[in-house]
């Protein structure tokens, strides 16, 4: 059991403070009905520390990963399982024998399944964890053997190679470039590039388009000042040039990117990307104004993020920013089938003053509307993924599968909306026995195999 203070840190309070222990529940309520074509795993990580030693400094990305699942079977939620992702130091502070070859760091951001394996995923120098149906820690995955050092928690799928990309750092360790990293269906790694950079940036995530590997050199570095008292490294960075690199996929060489400039910003997730028939590069995007500026615990008190497009010409090297929508979003997902290649649709959660989840939104690019969800006072959604149905008749045909927050009851449900329809009540609402943190990324893991 842990009892961590807040010291006014508002990453440590309401449901942004971690939970104290380990539930097993079986047979959930449901309200609605579970579609019997979902059979697997909804799985979702996110920081949940087991102890914190100064509240006053603590950062939201920090702290050991929990990731939280319910089981899908037969229209019925088989079970509810939170564990924590074991690193040794994780193992030590909860009393638990340590060894040498468990795991040096417990991610924190996502998992998804690769080759098979269920992988617990983060950035900056971390390499991926595996976890057991039961969401036990196996033990560090560096894919065979193949993965020359860090990992990142946004891998890209590529539905025609069907190949993972990924761009990682290591700000500890590397500290002039970043690396590009591709792994292939058999779960070994096939490429790798290093990519020189001006500075130590946060980059979270990257796009894939058929032609690029898109690349976000954006303003936010390490601060050697916060590394030399161990706090959590980034901050915003006025003196760094913010810019959008293009690497051409077939490319052995970073001197081929074409890097294009941009008016300073920051941006964890893009929703998608794609090639223009025009040659230009499409991203839709979730954009901060600043990050880390004011606020160097979290995300929440600079600004709040709303969807833009950017589209990036290769060949003026410029990039036209244009603003979607005005309600602030995070958390954007589209199906994985129209991954790299152009969507109609995407989605993503709201979000209130100080970060707090609302509703879940459903973006037609094609239309310029926005469709919501309305989950009701107190409610508040996480990522929503997009799961399609097996025999689907359009690009929506499926559901949007996210753990919504109550407030008013310190609950947590997992959620089924018919993604089709926004308007109408959730296909099912499956009861959990305890609330789940707001965190990062979560995904359904389908028995049959498809990507995460
Ligand atoms: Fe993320």
């Amino acid at each position: 059991m842990t009892t961590v203070k807040t010291a006014g840190n508002i990453y440590l309070e309401g449901n942004f403070s971690p939970v104290d222990s380990e539930v097993t529940a079986f047979d959930l309520e449901v309200i609605g009905e579970i579609p019997a074509e979902l059979e697997g795993r909804y799985l979702r990580n996110g920081p949940n520390p087991v102890t914190v030693a100064s509240p006053e400094q603590h950062h939201w990305f920090a702290g050991p990963g929990m990731v939280h699942g319910v089981r899908l079977r037969d229209g019925k939620a088989e079970w509810y399982r939170n564990r924590w992702v074991r690193s040794q130091n994780v193992r030590a502070a909860l009393g638990e024998g340590v060894s040498g070859d468990q795991p040096h760091a417990s991610p924190n951001t996502n998992i998804a399944r690769w080759a098979g394996l269920t992988l617990a995923l983060v950035e900056a120098g971390g390499v991926p964890v595996r976890m057991s149906e039961d969401l036990d820690t196996l033990g560090e995955s560096g894919f065979s053997g193949t993965l020359p050092g860090a990992f990142s928690a946004h891998p890209k799928f590529d539905p025609v190679t069907r190949e993972w990309h990924a761009m990682c750092y290591s700000w500890a360790q590397w500290l002039d470039h970043i690396q590009y990293v591709v792994v292939g269906p058999d779960g070994r790694v096939s490429k790798t590039l290093d990519i020189p950079l001006p500075g130590m940036v946060m980059v979270h995530d990257m796009s894939l388009t058929r032609r690029y590997a898109v690349v976000y050199d954006l303003p936010v570095t390490v601060d050697v000042e916060l590394v030399a008292v161990g706090r959590f490294p980034f901050r915003w960075n006025p003196a760094y040039t913010p810019r959008i690199g293009l690497l051409p996929r077939s490319s052995a060489d970073a001197a081929d990117i074409i890097w294009c400039e941009l008016d300073p910003c920051y941006a964890y997730h893009p929703m998608n990307a794609y090639d223009a028939e025009d040659g230009t590069v499409v991203i839709d995007i979730c954009r901060y104004d600043r990050m880390f500026d004011r606020d160097i615990l979290g995300p929440a008190g600079d600004c709040l993020p709303s969807l833009y497009r950017w589209t990036v010409d290769p060949v003026r090297r410029t990039v036209r920013q244009q603003q979607l929508d005005d309600r602030a979003m995070e958390f954007p997902r589209v199906a994985s089938s129209v991954s790299t290649l152009q969507h109609r649709f995407g989605y993503g959660a709201g979000l209130a003053a100080g970060f707090s989840p609302g509703d879940v939104y459903k973006h037609d690019l094609q239309q310029g509307s926005v469709a919501v969800h309305t989950l009701g006072a107190g409610r508040g959604s996480a990522e929503p993924d997009f799961v399609q149905r097996e025999d689907a008749r359009s690009e929506d045909d499926g559901w949007l599968m996210s753990y919504v927050y109550d407030g008013t009851t310190d609950r947590s449900e997992l959620v089924i909306l018919d993604a089709r329809d926004m308007s109408v009540p959730p296909v099912a609402r499956i009861l959990l026995p305890q609330r789940v943190p707001f965190g990062f990324h979560g995904n359904w893991l389908s028995d049959h195999d498809r990507p995460a």
